[in-house]
């Protein structure tokens, strides 16, 4: 598994999204829901706006995108792993049929520019090849003055209390249960992905070159989550 290899990452995702919904409440005890409907509040999208989730994966975000809105019109969400995206299909059938999934990549989306009103990215911008391009093509896409949010794990530079929790959290507890899926190696990726991921001032700094307006972050779950609130 190369990092920042697109066609490994493709492969790794299309290969444990049978079991990603499951370890990713097993790993976040279910919080990794809070922390989504949280940055939901925190944007507040509204009904007839036009909001597409990048790095969809298996759909979660989309849906309670949907179910915010009240509404599954204009809402696309957007991913390279094709077995993620059959997942999404799956779940939204029933309830949330007018989500467009559609099988991308989010660094070259092919999409008209100025169109959204909004994007998410939701544990994707850590997997891109280059998180910078990714910030670019998405602000490209965006309408002026859209907003926009991305949730990721925050990475720690310098040695600190909460880095060390997450090396723990990561070494101890998410790839020995993800083993006993014989998914070990994959999600001990989670790890070497945020080698080099810019956190905070950082990834501030990422997104206003990438031609952002406005650029906050935030922290959650007692500082190991981040959140980069964006404005076109
Ligand atoms: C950790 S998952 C997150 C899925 C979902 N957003 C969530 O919160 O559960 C990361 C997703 O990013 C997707 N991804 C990684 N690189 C991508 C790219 N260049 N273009 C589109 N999707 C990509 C992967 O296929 C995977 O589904």
């Amino acid at each position: 598994m190369r990092l920042g290899n697109a066609k490994d990452i493709e492969e790794m995702f299309n290969s444990i999204s049978s079991n990603y919904d499951l370890l990713n409440d097993v790993f976040s005890f279910g919080l990794h829901r809070f922390w989504k409907r949280r940055l939901l509040d925190i944007l507040n999208p509204s009904f007839g706006e036009r909001w597409i989730d990048l790095c969809c994966g298996t759909g979660d975000m989309s849906i309670l995108l949907a179910r915010y809105m009240k509404s599954s019109q204009n809402i696309i969400g957007i991913d390279s792993a094709a077995q993620a995206l059959l997942v999404a299909k799956e779940r939204s059938k029933q309830n949330y049929s007018s989500i467009k999934w559609i099988n991308g990549d989010v660094i070259e989306t092919n999409l008209a520019s100025n169109q959204f009103d909004g994007f998410l990215m939701a544990y994707g911008l850590r997997n891109l090849a280059s998180p910078y391009a990714g910030l670019r093509e998405a602000f490209r896409i965006l309408k002026p003055g859209g907003r926009a949010g991305i949730l990721d794990f925050r990475s720690f530079q310098e040695p600190s209390i909460q880095g060390l929790f997450q090396k723990i959290y990561l070494s101890l507890y998410v790839v020995p249960i993800s083993s006993l899926f014989g998914l070990g190696k994959e999600y001990s990726y989670i790890k070497k992905s945020l080698i080099n991921f810019p956190s905070g001032e950082k990834q501030i700094h990422l997104a206003l070159s990438a031609g952002f307006k406005k650029a906050k972050y935030r922290t959650l779950a007692m500082g190991q989550m981040g959140v980069l609130l964006l404005e076109a």
